[in-house]
This record gives C-alpha cells, sequence and structure tokens, in this order.
C-alpha cells in the first residue's frame, strides 16, 4: 500500500498535506525518512510514525464508545456535537456508528467501518438482543411486565416484538432492565408511554454479545478485543 494512502485512511490529515509532511521528511518507515508519498509500506510489518506519533494501521476498526448524554448518533452535524467528536483523531476516516441512541441516552455505542457486521446487527430479521438499564418516572408492575412481553402497540403499523422486562427496584420512580431485539424510533420510551410512563434516563449495557466495559469513563472509547470482535462477527482468531 501506499504511504499517502495509508495516512490518509487513517484520518492523519488530508492527503495533499500528507504528501507534503511526507516530502519534508516529517514521516518515518521503520525509523527512516521516506520521502515519497508512493514509497509501498505493508499495514501491519512495517512501523510508520508521523510527526512523532506512531500510527498503527486498521483495516477493520472496532471501537466501543460508553456514550455520554447530549451528543447526537450520527457521523456529521452542523449543530450539534456528535459521537465522532469523541473519538481520537488518528482512526480510519470511515467510521460510523452501529445504530442510533438518543442525544439524551448514554451507554454502548459500537463504532466501525465493517459493514457487513452493522447490517448483521441491525437486520431486524436477526433478532440481535438490546439490553438498556432504565429510570422510569412511575410505578412499574408485573402487568407492565406482561405487555411488554406480549408486545406493545407504539402506534406503528406493528406491534413491538416480546421485549424481556426485569423490575430492580418499583416505587414512584422505578429502576428496570429490558431487553429489546429490534431498534424502532425512540423504541423503549414509546414502550413506556404507551403505559402511561416515562423514561427519565437510558442507558444501553449491551448489543448482542458486547457488553458496556464499566471501566470505561463516560466520553471515552478503545477498541474491541480481538476475543470481543470474533465473538460479535462470529469469526474466530487465529
Ligand atoms: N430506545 C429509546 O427510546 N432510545 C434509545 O436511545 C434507545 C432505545
Amino acid at each position: 500500500m501506499r504511504l499517502d494512502k495509508y495516512l490518509s485512511e487513517m484520518n492523519a490529515a488530508s492527503r495533499s498535506v500528507l504528501k507534503q509532511m511526507i516530502r519534508k521528511g516529517l514521516v518515518q518507515v521503520n525509523g527512516v525518512p521516506a520521502k515519497k508519498p508512493e514509497t509501498k509500506v505493508t499495514p501491519g510489518v512495517d512501523e510508520i510514525v508521523a510527526e512523532g506519533i506512531q500510527i498503527p494501521y486498521y483495516e477493520k476498526e472496532y471501537l466501543m464508545l460508553h456514550k455520554p448524554a447530549g451528543v447526537v448518533t450520527a457521523t456529521r452535524d452542523n449543530r450539534e456535537k456528535t459521537v465522532m467528536d469523541l473519538l481520537p483523531p488518528i482512526r480510519r476516516g470511515d467510521l460510523s456508528p452501529v445504530g442510533r441512541l438518543d442525544k439524551d441516552t448514554e451507554g454502548l455505542l459500537l463504532i466501525t467501518n465493517d459493514g457487513a457486521l452493522s447490517h448483521r446487527l441491525l437486520s431486524p430479521k436477526k433478532h440481535v438482543d438490546k439490553t438498556y438499564y432504565a429510570e422510569i418516572d412511575g410505578r412499574v408492575t408485573e402487568e407492565t411486565v406482561l405487555h411488554f412481553q406480549q408486545g406493545v402497540d407504539i402506534g406503528d403499523e406493528t406491534p413491538t416484538a416480546p421485549a424481556k422486562l426485569e423490575i430492580l427496584e418499583s416505587d414512584a420512580r422505578s429502576r428496570i432492565r429490558i431487553t429489546i431485539t429490534e431498534g424502532r424510533y425512540h423504541q423503549i420510551k414509546r414502550m413506556f408511554e404507551a403505559e402511561g410512563m416515562k423514561v427519565v434516563y437510558l442507558k444501553r449495557l449491551s448489543m448482542g454479545t458486547l457488553v458496556l466495559d464499566e471501566e470505561l469513563p463516560l466520553g471515552e472509547c478503545r477498541h474491541l478485543t480481538e476475543e470481543e470482535i470474533s465473538q460479535i462477527t462470529g469469526v474466530q482468531g487465529g
């Protein structure tokens, strides 16, 4: 692969700026300044350092973000801060979030350029479990557990698929855990609204096999481990 392509895919700078940097000798390949943008490098083998910063290469990159409230799930937005603004600057330029969390929802968000995985995780036919913790303004009872088990009319063409609701604390403000297999717009909020209650806090805990790392501070991200990647992609590593 050409050196300028390698760096551009990893979002190091624009292609024209990169070419200048390389010509100025600011990019080293295995410790030696490379002078030509077309220098051939082998991702994963050659060590690339641009202006003193080591730039690893990922063909497929998988990041777990602990999304905070107040940022929108989008690749770009003219007015609002997006989840992409929370990622490190050196990372692939073609990443996007898998599915959407509302602006006020926190928790697990997978961000990747693996389009096939994204498609699989979001396909309604695949019924991938998504588990959330929520706090509800209202007393959640076994009646709601039953309704959610049966599917709820939230004003769409069809009722929701069965969802598993666990009551952690039933009070004027209740605490619950819920697992859904779809990803309809504002789904959990609308399910509780259909029961006459309001979600006041929502956090995604898991998606398929991927579980939010509770050690990961709010607003930060990390790469998935090899094990997490092989579990979520269903491909066993070597
Ligand atoms: N359901 C919602 O209502 N909001 C989310 O962000 C995710 C699921």
